[in-house]
């Protein structure tokens, strides 16, 4: 069995999980497992979570963060969040951000810390609010004013002290496809810079709120550092405003996650561990310049720390070739288990997982889904000489796909194993047919 050549970087640089490896059948192996026989055990589609990639992808970030003294790393439940995700996180010491009652109510499943978990959103309702103050001491950050006053209200009725953070439009634009920003000017998340002394005032005369400080997430799959940079000296400049000006110095300063992984062989994100050494030296210069004592830093990466990690188990159906020339490789998921490609354009890197070391095709040829959408491609030119019946894995899909997986055309969505050490464990059952009809109701009147 060969390793593959790029175990020893970090997770987030390569694009496979960092435990796969090849056998001499050309098997393909992830966390001790043959893919062959997970999916013969768990059927396909399938995905599959390397815990071990994880775990370097966790001490990636907290190894760049070792010589900044107060500092946490938030994991972004979005990415992909499940009751065994909440529990390794909490075990790793890290927080939980959460954007949506779900996600709240999964992590208190899971018991994972109220004073750990940070509550996002540009439109959190009463209810999200008072879940979150009811299950404890969550950090909540406040978006927009309106918010701000509803809080302030739900904190008084429960006669509890919210603890909060705004989140700051820094007007920073990274590298990113144009979905996914979202420290633009125009962005629909947060308050903007010239704002940001009004709304602070207005909360340090509320006795339910605590405000400990400023947040900035600029959005996501960011490969450069210098707008991360760009982002900690502008929230630098904010901070020290705001103690010239209202006498407020922060205690926690959130700049938020976004860094990217590579996906292909186009993709060069910075390391993970360089990104938050980096980030805590800008923020420790620009803190220090202006004279401002050292706040609590918070960084909240997601899909750094889960994309890497994952891969997809596809088998392969119809394979076709077209008059013109076009090919077309058939399996049995596509946009339902992993929107991305045809929501961001976004690219992958596929092999063979039951003839991995199968010499190339000469011609390219597409790898499509099976929903009724054309737009349904996984990877749009690949020269993975497969037929039907073989195996393919796509990798890089840990993040934003379980999450993001729909039941279009009323498919249930695949099974997703935890594996390490030679051990596969389910963490998300597959769904059946039942499961799509479950909440269907036939109104009397069209009853048979
Ligand atoms: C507020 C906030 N924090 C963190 C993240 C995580 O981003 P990523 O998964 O790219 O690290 C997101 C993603 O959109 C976000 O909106």
């Amino acid at each position: 069995m060969t390793a593959s050549s790029d175990s020893a970087t970090a997770p987030n640089t390569q694009i496979r999980p960092i435990s796969c490896q090849v056998d001499s059948q050309g098997h393909l192996w992830v966390g001790g497992c043959d893919t062959n026989e997970l999916a013969q055990r768990f059927g396909t589609p399938l995905w599959i979570i390397d815990e071990q990639t994880i775990l370097e992808g966790v001490s990636a970030y907290k190894d760049g963060l070792s010589n900044y003294a107060n500092s946490q790393v938030l994991y972004a439940g979005k990415a992909f969040l499940c009751l065994a995700m909440c529990r390794l996180v909490e075990s790793l010491g890290l927080g939980l951000d959460v954007v949506s009652e779900g996600e709240l109510f999964t992590a208190a499943q899971a018991g994972f810390p109220a004073d750990r978990i940070y509550m996002h959103g540009n439109n959190k309702s009463e209810s999200e609010l008072t879940a979150g103050l009811q299950y404890g001491d969550v950090n909540v950050v406040v978006d927009n004013f309106s918010e701000l006053d509803l809080l302030a209200t739900i904190a008084s009725r429960l006669n509890r002290k919210a603890r909060i953070l705004f989140r700051v439009i820094p007007g920073v634009e990274p590298d990113t496809h144009q979905h996914i920003k979202t420290g633009q000017h125009d962005s629909k998340f947060g308050i903007p810079l010239e704002q940001i002394k009004s709304a602070v005032q207005k909360a340090l005369t509320c006795e339910h709120l605590i405000v400990e400080g400023l947040h900035a997430h600029i959005g996501s799959q960011a490969q450069r550092l210098e707008p991360y940079l760009e982002n900690a000296e502008i929230l630098a400049d904010l901070t020290e405003q705001l103690k010239r000006e209202l006498g407020f110095e922060l205690s926690t300063l959130d700049v938020g996650g976004g860094l990217a992984i590579k996906y292909s062989k186009g993709d060069s994100p910075v390391s993970a561990s360089s990104w938050a050494k980096a980030v805590a030296k800008q923020v420790t210069e620009s803190f220090e310049r202006r004279g401002l004592k050292l706040p609590r830093l918070l960084v909240e990466p997601g899909r750094s720390i889960v994309g890497p990690s994952g891969l997809t188990l596809y088998r392969v159906g119809h394979c076709k070739q077209l008059p013109g020339g076009a090919r077309f490789i058939a399996v049995d998921g596509g946009m339902a288990d992993n929107p991305r490609p045809i929501t961001y354009q976004s690219i992958y890197t596929a092999s063979l997982a039951n003839r991995a070391d199968a010499p190339p095709a000469q011609e390219p040829r597409s790898i499509v889904g099976k929903y009724c959408e054309s737009g349904d491609i996984i990877i749009k030119e690949t020269y993975l000489d497969a037929n039907s019946g073989d195996l393919i894995a796509i990798f890089g899909t840990g993040a934003y796909n379980f999450s993001m997986a729909s039941n279009y055309n009323r498919s249930p969505r695949p099974a997703c194993v935890l594996v390490k050490d030679g051990n596969a464990e389910i963490i998300v059952e597959r769904e059946s047919n039942d499961d799509i009809i479950r909440n269907d109701r036939v109104p009397p009147r069209l009853a048979r």
